[in-house]
């Protein structure tokens, strides 16, 4: 194995543990008004109380700190920063992150952070939100605040979390805030935030920026359900949506050209690109963050795509998602065999089960400590076939605020009682903390 240093660390999301909602001058955010719409999330859950990390990230750090994790990821609530999405910045709103950031650094864990998590400001969205092109200044706008504030103390910095699910799942489907289903503007709102990803890199560079930056993509192994040309194709096509669509322009500077003939022929003409947005979109990056959690299988179907998702026999966790830990190796070869040498981050990687406290000071789940267990194997098969991995984070700290579904999943490694807000450690976290523990030779 390659002797490259190699971080192991935990995420959340802001929306997803903070609350607060409208504490010190936040604004309201697409996942506000998302929640607060009647039959969009599971029980009505919304984003009180979360976690209350927003006033309880002190013990959260002292949690981190007990559980030897060496870096944190987190994301930046853009309306904390920016309630209306422009203009001066609410200091209050940057002061929280900077409290957390120096916070971390007291207790040795690297502050990691996402500078868009899906909290898009209501404001924006008023205007078109990422279906608009006037968001990417936007963007780069509030990306400068943060950064000027933030970068004496955060090295390492990601644009967007998983632009395929605030497109996509956000602009067609609509499972997603803000819950708009037009293919047309889900392909435009793809292609804005690929643009204000570049925006931000290029700037970054430009102004010196003492860190890292990169982009993390949620990508997939697509797999045909059966021999058939067809069924080849519809693979083929589901690699284009979640895979290529991002990571072409990415690396390549081109869009797939099978998915914008599909497009111009399901959807209509592919009119938001512009002279100059894929140099933009192409800047290099530091690293590559992937999110997995599992691969898909597809048979052809109907729909823009004309794929239908088929089960896969097998073990699968409580979202009822397979677990195939091989298909994370598979993934990481071949992004590395078909993008080049650019460093990898696991940015994402977790599952939810339904775990039961039964009183005691620890709650089993030896369910996500099997699938930590298979899935971290499988990144280091990766790693040990030469694949340049630079760490790995569990999917997720604290059970949280998992979007549509609200409450009712549960991916923490941390059990959360939200009756009473108590932190308790699951089963799979002193699992995870031994292993980093012996991973560094302790
Ligand atoms: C990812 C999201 C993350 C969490 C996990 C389960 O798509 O980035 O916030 O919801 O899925």
């Amino acid at each position: 194995m390659s002797a490259r240093p190699f971080v192991w660390g935990a995420g959340t999301a802001a929306f997803q543990v903070e609350g607060a909602t409208t504490a010190d001058g936040r604004g309201e955010s697409i996942w506000d008004r998302f929640a607060a719409t009647g039959g969009n999330v599971a029980d009505g859950d919304t984003g009180e109380p979360a976690c209350e990390h927003y006033y309880r990230w002190r013990e959260d750090l002292d949690l981190m700190r007990e559980l030897k994790l060496q870096s944190y990821r987190f994301s930046i609530a853009w309306p904390r920063v920016q309630p209306d999405g422009r203009g001066a910045a609410n200091q209050k709103g940057l002061d929280f992150y900077r409290r957390l950031a120096e916070g971390l650094r007291e207790r040795g864990i690297a502050p990691f952070a996402t500078l868009y998590h899906w909290d898009l400001p209501q404001a924006l969205q008023d205007r078109g939100g990422w279906a608009s092109r006037d968001v990417v200044d936007r963007f780069a706008e509030y990306a400068r605040l943060v950064l000027d504030e933030l970068d004496d103390v955060v090295v390492d910095w990601v644009t967007h979390n998983e632009p395929w699910v605030t497109s996509f799942l956000g602009y067609a489907a609509g499972v997603k805030a803000p819950g708009v289903r037009d293919w047309a503007a889900a392909i435009r709102a793809s292609h804005h935030a690929l643009l204000a990803h570049g925006v931000v890199v290029r700037e970054f560079r430009e102004a010196g920026r003492p860190g890292r930056i990169g982009i993390t993509l949620n990508l997939t192994v697509s797999e045909p359900a059966g021999e058939s040309d067809e069924d080849a194709a519809a693979a083929q096509r589901l690699d284009g949506y979640q895979n290529r669509w991002f990571l072409d322009p990415l690396f390549r500077g081109e869009y797939p050209g099978d998915m914008v003939e599909l497009y111009e022929r399901q959807v209509g003409p592919f009119d938001a690109l512009r002279g100059g947005d894929l140099e933009t979109i192409a800047q290099p990056i530091d690293f590559l963050g992937v999110n997995f959690y599992r691969p898909n299988r597809v048979a052809a179907g109907d729909g823009v795509l004309g794929v239908r998702e088929v089960e896969r026999v097998g073990e699968h966790t409580a979202m009822g998602w397979v677990i195939a830990p091989e298909a994370l190796t598979e993934l990481l070869l071949r992004v590395a065999r078909d993008y080049g040498d650019v460093p990898l981050l696991i940015t994402e990687n977790g599952a939810a089960f339904d775990d039961l406290v039964d009183g005691g000071e620890v709650v089993e789940d030896e369910r996500r400590v099997d699938y930590l267990r298979a899935h971290i194997g499988a990144v280091e098969r990766a790693r040990e076939q030469g694949v340049d991995l630079r760490g790995y984070y569990v999917w997720s700290l604290l059970d949280n605020f998992e979007w549509e579904w609200g409450y009712a999943k549960r991916f923490g490694i941390v059990y959360v009682d939200y009756a009473t807000q108590r932190r308790i450690p699951n089963r799979s976290a002193l699992w995870y903390s031994y292993l980093i523990a012996s991973r560094n030779g302790a």
